[in-house]
């Protein structure tokens, strides 16, 4: 029976993948920065784990605690939206840390056994931000097209060992608590100039022609952690898919 481990299980699209690999026979490794069992389903094949991908102690007592692993899922992340010129260094540095260093730390600590068994997944769930770009989302895009950049590299230098990386690019969820959980950081980045701008902005993401689920995402990723045809990216989502046929 295979093993995924999967980062930011407490909800949205991380949360429906557990359960969907869960439901599909698989062992489950849920990651939480808070664990709670309750959101899973009671079963011998899941385990709820603490991990905070920003903190390499955490990291290093996750994948001890895990075992042996076949597919590393790296969703865990945050958003951030905002004017970039008024967005604090520290914000961007915060971004970066969870959404594109969280992801390399992540990969870096699960590629020994990997390459040692010469068999694995990696799948890496960054935005269909990174298939055509959005207003106000400048950094957050940053964070997500590095890993792009950094899933097609990594995908030779693997190859090599047999191990595979993937990519899910999910479109716009608003059922997650994606934006709920960003709100606090993303408090006084749309100042007066920028206002007239980004309330347009609004009333376009408040009636979007298709939207993102949970599920959507689950099944996706499920597909590129099965993947055998050497596909790199898969956008997940109907706005997802719609965006990468029309670039
Ligand atoms: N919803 C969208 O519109 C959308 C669109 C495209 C891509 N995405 C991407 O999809 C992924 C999942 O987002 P979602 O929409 O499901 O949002 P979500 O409901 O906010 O889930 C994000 C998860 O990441 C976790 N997390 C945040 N920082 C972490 C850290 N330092 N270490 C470990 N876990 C951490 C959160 O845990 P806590 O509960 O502890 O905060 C939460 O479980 C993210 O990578 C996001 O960028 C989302």
């Amino acid at each position: 029976m295979k093993t995924v481990l999967i980062t930011g299980c407490s909800s949205g699209y991380g949360l429906e993948t557990a359960r969907h690999f869960h439901a599909q026979g698989w062992n489950v490794v849920a990651t939480m920065r808070t664990p709670r069992e309750d959101v899973l389903p009671r079963s011998d094949r899941v385990r709820v784990v603490a991990l905070d991908v920003t903190k390499p102690e955490s990291i290093a007592a996750a994948i001890e605690a895990s075992g042996p692993i076949d597919v590393l899922v790296n969703n865990a992340g945050i958003g951030l939206f905002g004017a970039f010129e008024v967005t604090p260094m520290a914000t961007a540095r915060e971004v970066f840390e969870t959404n594109t260093f969280g992801v390399m730390a992540m990969t870096q600590a699960v590629l020994p056994q990997l390459r040692a068994r010469r068999s694995g997944v990696i799948v890496n769930v960054t935005s269909s931000a990174t298939l055509a770009p959005m207003p106000l989302v400048a950094v957050y895009t940053a964070s997500k097209m590095a890993i792009e950049g950094f899933t097609a590299s990594l995908a030779f230098e693997l190859e090599e060992f047999d191990v595979r990386v993937k990519l899910v690019e999910p479109g716009y969820g608003p059922s997650t608590s994606f934006t709920s959980n960003g709100g606090a950081r993303m408090q006084g980045l749309i100042p007066e100039p920028y206002a007239p701008f980004a309330q347009r902005i609004f009333a376009s993401l408040g009636q979007p022609s298709a939207v993102t689920r949970e599920s959507d995402v689950a099944e996706v990723v499920w597909r590129a952690a099965n993947d055998a045809t050497g596909k790199l990216r898969f956008p997940a989502g109907p706005d997802a898919v719609a965006l990468a046929r029309s670039t």
